[in-house]
């Protein structure tokens, strides 16, 4: 174990942490980009042959970056994309990026360490930083901006430079350390585990957007929000959000264990799609889509009485049209992502004549990530973590969620030895109640077998 490591376990102050050796290599899940072809012509991708853990440089630090020292992970869809060297090969995005000159140089590397969420301490300072301390606890926003471009300051998300952290750049945080700008850095929650923090900023922080921002679809009190895929990470934080917000959520799934679920999480209304027929291979302006749409409208309007204002799309191609035809006229769907294919087909009439609205969304930008962090410390969000991996076992974390046989999130342990570390705060956990922070979890679960 490497000095800082060492130093982080024993409960080391700030200064101790400072004057710790820093290791020249890190253990981190990397791609090696020698690998990009190992998939062609096969029907499963088996993102465990690609996700590979093994020691990586470690690399300096910007200015305006720091060192977090990460105790815990979690696994997000875009990892399934670069593991499966899909649309293209996440390299491309790092040569982008070199390409801008200076300090980005660093990225467009044979190896790239994937993860796009983290939660650990901070070990270094890069000579710009003002706000963060050496020992600071912090989460991190996976939007890595350049504050100086003018749009960012408009809408950090707007800035042509924006890129998602740990997936269109290098140094992400399935690794024992990451490289972080300070502008994606969030205290971590001191009432939560390493492991539980890890598992918010990402998916929490974009249901946020989607569903709360301005710039997104701006959901009011007695909304109805159909969410997709409503079990997984992004769902289960989108069914929180709706019912904080006074709204009516109506989730959809594809199987009973994750009706019961959506259940514990108090959604209102869990349809499974297998019920509704929706057809993968059909074209979405098919009439298949339209009879679908239709089935799905009418199973909504016998809950509710009426059709949804807001629906939350990032399954993508088999899903989009019938998002499109079953929102309410004048309603909005919101998209940030197409598990299913990005190639969406939608009849344009039922849109236009309809006055409805799409909008994309992405991440969310930092003042948006700090009030939805806001409402994980006052209890009113809560982790939806169902699993736990250790950092070397990232490969099987990853076909969890590749496979769609996970729950809400899968969080990985990267420094933290075991499941249970990191509360600062133990009378606000008391207070918010173990049961309510942990909805999803099953302790009894084979994936958590390892830690008992
Ligand atoms: N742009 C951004 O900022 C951003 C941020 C986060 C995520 N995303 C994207 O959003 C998507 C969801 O992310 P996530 O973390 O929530 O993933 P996830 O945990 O895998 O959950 C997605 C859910 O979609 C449903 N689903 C998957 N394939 C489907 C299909 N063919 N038809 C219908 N439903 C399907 C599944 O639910 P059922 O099987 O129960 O229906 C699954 O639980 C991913 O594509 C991800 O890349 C984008």
């Amino acid at each position: 174990m490497d000095r800082v490591a060492e130093a982080l376990l024993d409960g080391a102050k700030p200064s101790q942490l400072e004057h710790a050796a820093l290791p020249d290599e890190y253990i981190a899940a990397h791609l090696r980009v020698e690998d990009i072809d190992m998939f062609a012509g096969m029907d499963d991708k088996d993102v465990r042959k690609s996700l590979r853990v093994g020691p990586v440089p470690m690399p300096e630090l910007a200015p305006d970056e720091v060192l977090v020292a990460i105790m815990a992970s979690s696994i997000n869809y875009n990892t399934i994309w670069s593991a499966i060297f899909e649309p293209i090969p996440t390299f491309s995005f790092l040569k982008r990026f070199a390409a801008t000159g200076g300090f980005a140089e660093r990225h467009d590397l044979p190896y790239q360490v994937v993860g796009s969420d983290g939660a650990g301490v901070i070990v270094r300072l890069g000579t710009g930083v003002r706000h963060w301390r050496v020992g600071d606890h912090v989460v991190i926003s996976p939007a890595y901006v350049d504050d100086q471009e003018p749009a960012t300051h408009a809408d950090g998300m707007l800035g042509p430079e924006q890129r998602a952290w740990g997936f269109e750049t290098n140094f992400g945080g399935l690794a024992e350390y990451a490289v972080v700008r300070t502008s994606q850095l969030v205290p971590k929650p001191p009432h939560l585990t390493w492991e539980e923090s890890a598992s918010i900023t990402l998916c929490a922080g974009t249901a946020y957007r989607m569903l709360v921002s301005r710039q997104g679809a701006c959901m009011k009190q007695g909304d109805i929000v159909l969410i997709w895929g409503a079990a997984g990470g992004l769902g289960a934080f989108a069914v929180q959000l709706v019912k904080n917000g006074g709204g009516i959520p109506v989730g959809v799934v594809s199987s009973d264990a994750k009706a019961k679920v959506l259940e514990q999480l108090g959604c209102d209304i869990v349809i499974n799609r297998n019920e509704l027929g929706v057809d993968a291979s059909a074209p979405a302006t098919s009439a298949g889509t339209i009879e679908a749409g239709k089935r799905l409208g009418k199973a909504i309007r016998a809950r509710t009485g009426e059709d949804p204002h807001i629906v939350v799309d990032y399954v993508g191609q088999t899903t989009f049209g019938i998002s499109v035809f079953v929102v309410r006229r004048g309603g909005v769907v919101v998209t940030c992502g197409s598990s299913s294919g990005y190639r969406h087909q939608y009849d344009n009439r039922y849109l236009w004549m309809n006055l409805k609205r799409i909008i994309g969304s992405h991440v969310a930008n930092l003042a948006e990530q700090w009030e939805c962090m806001r409402l994980f410390n006052m209890g009113r969000l809560v982790p939806t973590l169902s699993a736990v991996y250790p950092l070397d076992e990232v490969g099987s974390a990853a076909r969890q969620v590749q496979t769609n046989s996970h729950i809400g999130k899968v969080g990985v342990l990267c420094m933290a030895p075991k499941p249970g570390m990191g509360v600062t705060d133990p009378q606000l956990r008391e207070r918010i109640g173990e049961a309510r922070l942990n909805p999803l979890r099953d302790p009894e679960g084979p994936a958590d077998e390892r830690y008992r």
